[in-house]
């Protein structure tokens, strides 16, 4: 195991980033956590210490600025990996700020690729989103399926990085990367000490649900029931957190296993189950005994109808599957919410 490595998390408060954190803690890493709080709290650093013991060193800069990535390394020569989670992530803010997020998404991208040779790090891995296979022709979607238009800047951003990270590796640059396309991540961890936590009113269906259930939102709409699919609302492949945070940590492990080899992967994380929305709604009624206040609404322009991965590539390569069932992914994600606003007292 690599005990000793140090390992730089981008974005490592965030919703991802900091389930990803803990998991590199316990798995032995050390974290070097840099994020500019644009979307998280500086109390999950405090959060991941409760969980783990230790308190990553923490910096609270700008990835789009190059001299602060650069005296990050400076002063941790011994960082050998790089996990990159920061970018901004809201579909429709995209739209209406794109140039806010080709900078932040493709500028923080470019600034680290730049940075890391010099400072002498070979192992990136990339956040990316199976936003980018749009409505794909085939289900379950596998890695070999086309790239199609992204619907938003947003999902342009992520196709665009990862064509600079594989022209970067054509280019001769001697990194290795790992490109991880990731489904619907919900839940949270089984403490209930770290979760997702959105700002303003919520974009994503789980925390919408959960903040429903608990008196923030009055009701849940539910965007179309007229899809083509057995109950007629959208299908996703949604993910346990936990488990994808656990991914990263295999793909780390791989890239390092295979020093000075440049070489460009891609992998789809779910869990190769759909669920539609109503089922997912089901679920949180099940493992939470509440009736959630919902009701059905036009479509959201942009959605796609269903998607779940073929995972077949990352159970065999990466010797990874995810383990947690949709009920633990809502049960977590309901304990983590209830804990957050009784111990904040914010509703
Ligand atoms: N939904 C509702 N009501 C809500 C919110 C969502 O019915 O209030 C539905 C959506 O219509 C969709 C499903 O719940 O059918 C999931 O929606 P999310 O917004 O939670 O997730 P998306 O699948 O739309 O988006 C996610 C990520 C994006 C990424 C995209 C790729 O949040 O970052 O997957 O498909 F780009």
């Amino acid at each position: 195991m690599n005990t000793s490595s140090k390992i730089l998390v981008t974005g490592g408060t965030g919703y991802i980033g900091s389930h990803t954190t803990v998991e590199l803690i316990i798995q032995g890493y050390d974290v070097v956590i840099v994020d500019n709080l644009s979307n998280s709290e500086l109390f999950i650093l405090d959060r991941i210490e409760e969980i783990t013991g230790v308190k990553p060193a923490f910096y609270d800069y700008d990835l789009t600025n190059r001299n602060q990535i650069r005296q990050i390394f400076s002063e941790h020569p011994d960082i050998k990996g790089i996990i990159h989670f920061a970018a901004s992530k809201a579909v429709g803010e995209s739209v209406e700020k794109p140039l806010l997020y080709y900078r932040n998404n493709l500028n923080s991208l470019i600034n680290l690729l730049e940075e890391m040779q010099p400072a002498g790090i070979s192992h990136f891995v990339f956040s990316s989103s199976c936003t980018v296979y749009g409505q794909p022709d085939k289900l379950p979607v596998t890695e070999h399926a086309p790239v199609k238009p992204a619907l938003s800047p947003y999902g342009n951003t992520k196709k665009i990085c990862e064509d600079i990270l594989k022209d970067t590796i054509a280019g001769g640059k001697d990194i290795n990367v790992e490109a991880l396309r990731y489904f619907n991540p919900i839940g949270a961890h089984a403490s209930g000490l770290i979760g997702e936590l959105p700002r303003g009113i919520p974009n994503n269906l789980v925390p919408f649900i959960t903040q429903t259930a608990i008196g923030i939102r009055e009701e849940l709409k539910v965007f179309g029931d007229d899809y083509n699919t057995p109950d007629g609302s959208c299908i996703r492949d949604y993910i346990h957190v936990v488990d994808l945070a656990k991914a990263h940590i295999v793909a780390l492990r791989r890239m390092m296993a295979r020093e000075n080899k440049s070489k460009y992967e891609m992998f789809n994380l779910g869990t190769g189950n759909g669920y539609s929305v109503l089922e997912v709604i089901k679920s949180f009624e099940k493992v939470s005994g509440h009736q959630l206040n919902y009701k059905i609404v036009d479509r959201r322009p942009g959605d796609i109808e269903q998607i779940w991965a073929d995972t077949t590539l990352a159970n065999n390569e990466l010797g990874w599957k995810a383990e947690l069932g949709i009920d633990e992914m809502m049960r977590s994600s309901w304990e983590w919410e209830k804990k957050y606003r009784n111990a904040s007292k914010k509703y």
